[in-house]
Parts: C-alpha cells; sequence; structure tokens
C-alpha cells in the first residue's frame, strides 16, 4: 500500500504543525454573494469536508472591493463578511483543520461592472486578454494607476484584511503574490512603469508584507508567488535575480512560509536555495498536477508541503485516498466557478467522514 508516500508525512518545523504535506490549493469558487461579498453559508460545509488537508488556503478573498475578480468572489472587510468567515474557521477547527485566508487584489484583472468603478493597478496598462464578469467573458479594460497616497491606504487595508482575518479565526493569512493580479503587477516589466518609490520592482509587495506582519505576527503570515508566470500577460524578463531579492527580505522577516506556483518546474531549484522555511510547492502546468510530480519534489527537497487544487474539489479526502489508493475523481471544469451548488459540497468522502454530511439538493 502507498502509505509510506512522503505526501503523508507530518510536516513539524517553524511556527506550522502539520499532520500531512498534502495543501489545499486556494481556489476561487464564485459561491459567495455577490452583492455583499458575504462567503455562501454551505462555504463552511466545503471547508470541513476538506479538513484533513494538511493545511487548507481558501480562495482569494478581497481587503477593498476594487480588489475583485470575478463574479461571487468573497471579501474580508465588513463586518457580515468576517462573522461569515468565523464560521467556516469554526467549522473548519471543529473538524480537526488549519486554514489561512488568502488575501487576493486582483489589480487590473477586473472589470468596471464587478467593482462599479474604473479598475486599478500600478500603471494604466491594459491586459491582453479576457475576464470574466457577470453573463460571461468579455474585453479587459484600461486601469488607472493608484496614486502614491491611495497606494498607501491600501497597504493599511491589507492589514485590516489580515486583522479581520485573524479576528475570524483563521490560522494566518496568506498574500496572494502571484499569478499577475495587482502585487505581481509591480513585479513585472511590462506594468510597473512607475517613476515614485515603487517603480523599485519589490517595493510594493514588501511594504504590503511588512504592514500584514506587524498586524498579526510573521508566523500568521504565509506569501504565494509564481516567478515568471506569464498569466495575465505579465512580463518579467530576469525573474530570478528579483525573487532572490524579494525572498531575502521574506527571510528576513520569517514569514510562516512561501508558496511558489510552479508554471515551469525549474522554478523550485532556482527558488529553493533562497528561502529557508517551509515551502509549499505547487505545480501548475495544464492538467491537475498529480501525485508522483508532487512526490518527487518531497523527494528532491525542493518542496516541503504540495498544494493540490483541482483533486481537492472532487476529492474532499485527498489525503486519506492518497494513503488507501482509493480512486480519484476528476471534476468538470464546468462546475469550478458559478453560483450553482452543483459541484460545492456534494462530492462525498470516500474514506474516513468526521464531518456531518447534509447536502443541498
Ligand atoms: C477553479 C480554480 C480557482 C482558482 N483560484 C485561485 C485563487 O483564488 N487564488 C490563487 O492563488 N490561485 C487560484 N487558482 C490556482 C490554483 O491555486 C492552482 O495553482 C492551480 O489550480 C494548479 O494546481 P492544480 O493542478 O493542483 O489544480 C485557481 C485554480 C482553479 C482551478
Amino acid at each position: 500500500m502507498p502509505t509510506e508516500s512522503p505526501l503523508l508525512r507530518p510536516y513539524r518545523d517553524g511556527s506550522l504543525s502539520l499532520p500531512n504535506r498534502v495543501a489545499m490549493a486556494p481556489m476561487t469558487r464564485g459561491r459567495a454573494d455577490d452583492d455583499t461579498g458575504v462567503p455562501h453559508p454551505l462555504t463552511s460545509l466545503y471547508y470541513a469536508q476538506r479538513a484533513s488537508a494538511g493545511l487548507i488556503v481558501t480562495e482569494g478573498i478581497w481587503p477593498v472591493r476594487t480588489g475583485k475578480s470575478t463574479p461571487g468572489v468573497p471579501g474580508i472587510a465588513t463586518a457580515e463578511q468576517v462573522a461569515a468567515w468565523r464560521e467556516v474557521t469554526t467549522a473548519v477547527h471543529a473538524a480537526g483543520g488549519r486554514v489561512f485566508a488568502q488575501l487576493w487584489h486582483a489589480g487590473r484583472v477586473s472589470h468596471p461592472s464587478l467593482i462599479g468603478e474604473q479598475t486599478v493597478a500600478p500603471s494604466a496598462v491594459r491586459a491582453e486578454g479576457r475576464v470574466y464578469v457577470k453573463g460571461g467573458w468579455t474585453g479587459t479594460t484600461t486601469p488607472r494607476a493608484l496614486s502614491t497616497a491611495e497606494l498607501e491606504r491600501l497597504v493599511e487595508d491589507f492589514a485590516t484584511a489580515a486583522r479581520n482575518a485573524i479576528d475570524a479565526g483563521f490560522d494566518g493569512v496568506e498574500i496572494h503574490g502571484a499569478n499577475g493580479y495587482l502585487l505581481h503587477e509591480f513585479l513585472a516589466d511590462n506594468t510597473n512603469l512607475r517613476t515614485d518609490r515603487y517603480r523599485e520592482k519589490i517595493r510594493y509587495p514588501l511594504e504590503v508584507t511588512e504592514a500584514v506582519v506587524a498586524a498579526v505576527g510573521a508566523d500568521r503570515v504565509g506569501y504565494r508567488i509564481s516567478p515568471g508566470n506569464p498569466e495575465n500577460d505579465l512580463v518579467e524578463k530576469d525573474w530570478p535575480a528579483l525573487y532572490r531579492e524579494l525572498l531575502g527580505e521574506f527571510t528576513r522577516l520569517g514569514l510562516a512560509y512561501l508558496h511558489v506556483v510552479g508554471t515551469d518546474e525549474k522554478v523550485f531549484p532556482e527558488v529553493r536555495p533562497h528561502w529557508p522555511g517551509l515551502l509549499v510547492g505547487n505545480l501548475h502546468q495544464g492538467p491537475p498536477s498529480g501525485r508522483e510530480d508532487a512526490e518527487r519534489l518531497l523527494e528532491a527537497g525542493l518542496a516541503d508541503v504540495i498544494a493540490f487544487g483541482r483533486l481537492f474539489i472532487g476529492n474532499p479526502d485527498l489525503p486519506a485516498r492518497f494513503a488507501t489508493g482509493a480512486p480519484l475523481v476528476q471534476v468538470d471544469k464546468q462546475l469550478h466557478y458559478g453560483s450553482a451548488l452543483k459541484g460545492y459540497v456534494d462530492f462525498p468522502a470516500v474514506t474516513t467522514t468526521r464531518w456531518p454530511s447534509p447536502v443541498p439538493a
């Protein structure tokens, strides 16, 4: 039996103690109330069903409304949102899990119809491509550049969102600095054309991280990067040098973990020597990342924990399935996003059941 898998070994070091190395990657599911940004009442069940993950990172959550990317993305700015997240963390903890909230500002990858105003970014540069709005895909729009003062206020908004997350019972927050959204846009050559102090590419992501660390403590802060990932029309010419610099600062701050999205596997050997702490690796190369590649990364010491995204949608008891060799469900893409409840909490565990299993029709 494959029980000796390195994925099933506990991780104990630094501030986090995890029962296995199978993390749930952050995944937007679009089920929150689109007007209020309050998570759906079933969101607590959805995450509790997945509480056997070594660590859950929630879907991206906006700290301020301009950071919202697609319909049904939740926020963590209002009292009502915080109260709903408290139900989620209570349910996950009752089921034995650990959960970090992902703080996500989408930057230019949004649309005025979603946020009620022009989109915002480091510079007024439109992304090639399309964005998803209510009713389907549409063309991107040109964002406006945030002023220095606005960016300073947004640093505070991130810190407030982190405090709200801790108030809501989260074990920590993950700052979303990957995949072409606001913080990543500061790192890229084609999206950061600023002339103020933020022209120094790592400066803004670093100021946000420092403020979040000051608000909730470094041992409750993770950061997600995707070096060299061209998603959402980003160009990073010399990413190894840039990320070395950024990781030097994160090392100084002593963050709880670094989450690395590898659209190219070469990213991991490049990053690992510059990050001494817990490294959560996530392969993002087309089809859902699988077990063999994950085990290879762990055995090579290139990551300490592996995050799985899509496999966690259809297999809420993923670690136990890895342990027992139970078959894995692949989920139809159509069910990933959307306000419909089909595909949300209706994938049963086939192994142990540690939570109630009421499922709505
Ligand atoms: C439906 C869906 C939603 C996603 N939403 C987010 C998100 O909110 N934040 C984020 O950092 N990544 C997000 N991602 C990327 C995943 O975290 C992950 O990097 C990607 O799915 C690759 O891992 P996998 O092959 O295990 O699915 C999302 C991916 C999917 C499929």
